[in-house]
C-alpha cells in the first residue's frame, strides 16, 4: 500500500485539523513534538504522511499531487485558483471576505467610482469588482495589516477577512459589502481521487462524522 500524503496549513488550522483527525483515530505522534524542525511526519501503521506548509502553498502541493489531500481555508483556495477537488467543508475558522473601509467610502462604492482597493487577496478582489460588480478599480496587493491602507490614504477600501470585526472597529473602519463566507475545506488531487478513491473517501467520511 502506498503512502497517502496530507498537506496542512501551518498554524492554528493545522492544530484544529489534527485534533479532528485524532477523533477519527488518525494520529501522528511525531507531529506533537513542539521543538521538532522536521517538515514531514509519518504514521507507518496507517501509511500516512503529513506535512506542514505555508498556507498559500497547500493548493499547489495538492494540484501537483505532491499531497493527495490538503486542508486549507476557502480564501486561499479562491485566491490561488488551483485545479483541485473541494470535497468537504470542515466549518473551522468561519469568517467572511468583505469589502471594508471608512463609512465615507460607501458612497464611492454606490456610485461605481474608480477607486483603489488594497488586499492580500488581489484575485478575489479582482473577481468581485470586475466580474460580479462590473466596477473598474485599481487593485493594490499588500501582504498584511491591510487595514492600514485606507487610514494612511493608500486606498479607499480594502478586501479582507473579517472574523470578529474588532480590527476594523479599532481602526475606525467598517464592513461595507460582504463578498462571501469562508471556512476550512478538505481538498483532493484529481488523479489521487481516481486512483485512491476508497482510502481518501474513508478519511473524508470519518472527518464528516466528527463534525
Ligand atoms: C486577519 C485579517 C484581519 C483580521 C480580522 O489578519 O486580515 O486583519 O485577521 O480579524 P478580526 O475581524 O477578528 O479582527 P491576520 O491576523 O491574519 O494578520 P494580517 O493582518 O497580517 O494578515
Amino acid at each position: 500500500m502506498r503512502y497517502l500524503t496530507i498537506a496542512l496549513a501551518k498554524g492554528r488550522l493545522a492544530k484544529q485539523t489534527l485534533s479532528l483527525l485524532e477523533q477519527t483515530g488518525i494520529t501522528c505522534e511525531e507531529m506533537k513534538d513542539k521543538d521538532t524542525r522536521k517538515l514531514i511526519f509519518i504514521n507507518e501503521d496507517l501509511k500516512l504522511k503529513f506535512f506542514l506548509s505555508k498556507t498559500s502553498d497547500v493548493p499547489t502541493y495538492v494540484e501537483y499531487g505532491a499531497a493527495d489531500l490538503g486542508v486549507v481555508g476557502s480564501d486561499t483556495i479562491m485566491e490561488e485558483g488551483r485545479k483541485v477537488l473541494e470535497v468537504l467543508d470542515l466549518g473551522l475558522g468561519r469568517c467572511d471576505m468583505c469589502v471594508a473601509g471608512p463609512a465615507s467610502a460607501k458612497e464611492l462604492l454606490r456610485k461605481n467610482e474608480v477607486i483603489r482597493v488594497a488586499s492580500k487577496y488581489p484575485m478575489i478582489a479582482k473577481d468581485y469588482f470586475y466580474n460580479k460588480k462590473h466596477q473598474t478599480v485599481e487593485i493594490i496587493k499588500l501582504n498584511g495589516s491591510v487595514e492600514l491602507a485606507p487610514i494612511v490614504g493608500l486606498s479607499e477600501v480594502i478586501v479582507d477577512i473579517v472574523e470578529t470585526g474588532s480590527t476594523l472597529k479599532a481602526n475606525g473602519l467598517e464592513v461595507l459589502e460582504k463578498i462571501c463566507p469562508l471556512s476550512a475545506r478538505v481538498i483532493v488531487n484529481e488523479a489521487s481521487m481516481k486512483l485512491q478513491r476508497e482510502r481518501i473517501m474513508e478519511i473524508v467520511k470519518s472527518l464528516k462524522n466528527t463534525l
